[in-house]
């Protein structure tokens, strides 16, 4: 495994500590679990197996790989405990042992990707979710994750920024986002729909722009679309003026956090998950990565192409009061760090081919 994966493995489990014994000799569902999350929570459930656990955590991933790589991180792990099920989460699901815990993380997360499959975004949050809640009261699990997205707010009013769960959101119900937002919002409310009338242990994660190793380099969102490009000094399209604002969390500080809230104790609870340190401007993150990056790559202010869903939010930052007082969730690394890192990493892993140009 990649030296950068398997420290970024590592520091996860060590941020668990204790808390991670609650998966020796269970069982683990993920589903999109070939994806740029699903496949940390693979690779984290495998560090433990491998240097922690005596009974080993048997984990089953599901994927259609619709965006899903066949020859990512996951591809790296061989482990008998790991079984992978190509599978479309919408469908009937024929899964006969017991399950102890399901992560619900399928989904179409990068707004290229939402924009070119709508029907199949709604469907794998709705659709995905209501397979997975029935499954989750058959098999009645102990835990169950919902990701949902801090999309769920849309635009915030700039007075509730830092955004807070109780935050309704500012959100178009046929905007070109709304397949992706309005579909995790229906998600939501099937989830905390199974927890009240089932009792389904819920829990519902709602992540800020989680970033990392693993992304893949046409993924389109915006680090990996930056850090690649600064590779090969090919210019940073800044859409519009660049003004508009995230916050990005690292992969690892992001892990800790979801499996903190998988689990915690109370259910039909949500949390935002991500990183409040900085707040930053799109064209001041590509200032940063080119400064990252040897080759001197450009940077250029472009309109909306038509491949990206227009309506964008304006800030996004969240309010981590929450996770940090219920659950004592303290995100580590810093953004100059965290995009060296991912840096290095597509340095070290892109073929040769990626850098002809
Ligand atoms: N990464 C983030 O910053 C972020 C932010 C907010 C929300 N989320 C949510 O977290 C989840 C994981 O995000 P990610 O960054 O790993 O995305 P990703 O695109 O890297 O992974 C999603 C995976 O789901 C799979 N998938 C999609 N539809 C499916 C279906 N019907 N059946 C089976 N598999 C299916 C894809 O093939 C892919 O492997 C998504 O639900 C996303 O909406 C992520």
């Amino acid at each position: 495994m990649n030296a950068i994966i398997h420290e970024d493995l590592e520091a996860i489990a060590w941020a668990l500590g204790d808390e991670a014994e609650a998966f020796e000799g269970k069982t683990v569902l993920i589903s999109g679990g070939a994806g740029f999350l699903g496949s940390y929570f693979v690779g984290a459930l495998h560090y433990l197996n491998e240097h922690e656990f005596r009974k080993p955590c048997r984990v089953i991933v599901i994927d259609n790989f619709i965006t899903g790589s066949r020859s990512g991180v996951l591809n790296e792990i061989s482990s008998p405990h790991i079984r992978a099920i190509e599978a479309d989460v919408t469908k009937p699901l024929h899964i006969k042992e017991p399950l102890d815990y399901i992560i619900h993380a399928a989904g179409l997360a990068s707004p290229v990707y939402y924009r070119k499959y709508p029907l199949e975004t709604i469907e794998a949050a709705v659709s995905g979710a209501k397979n997975l809640l029935e499954f989750a009261r058959k098999k009645k699990v102990a835990s169950f994750l919902f990701f949902s997205s801090s999309e769920i707010y849309g635009d915030p009013d700039p007075q509730f920024i830092p955004t807070p769960e109780y935050y309704r959101g500012n959100v178009s119900s046929i905007g070109p986002r709304s397949c992706y937002d309005e579909s995790k919002r229906l998600a939501e409310t099937l989830c905390i729909t199974y927890f009240q009338q089932y009792n389904v242990p819920v829990k519902i994660v709602r992540p800020f722009n989680v970033y990392g190793p693993g992304m893949k380099p046409d993924d389109h969102r915006v680090v990996p679309a930056f850090l690649t490009r600064s590779l090969i000094g090919k210019p940073l399209p800044v859409h519009d003026s660049g003004n508009q604002t995230r916050t990005f969390c690292y992969i690892s500080d992001a892990i800790v956090g979801f499996l903190k809230v998988l689990l915690s104790v109370k259910n039909g609870e949500v949390y935002n998950v991500g990183t409040d340190r900085e707040e930053i401007g799109m064209k001041s993150l590509a200032e940063i990565i080119t400064g990252l990056s040897e080759k001197n790559a450009p940077i250029e202010l472009v309109s909306y192409p038509e491949s990206y869903p227009s309506d964008e939010p304006r800030r996004r930052c969240p309010d981590l009061t929450k996770i940090r007082s219920a659950l004592g969730y303290q995100p580590k690394i810093d953004l100059e760090t965290g995009l060296a890192r991912t840096l290095s990493w597509y340095r070290e892993t892109l073929p040769p081919s990626f850098f002809e140009v």
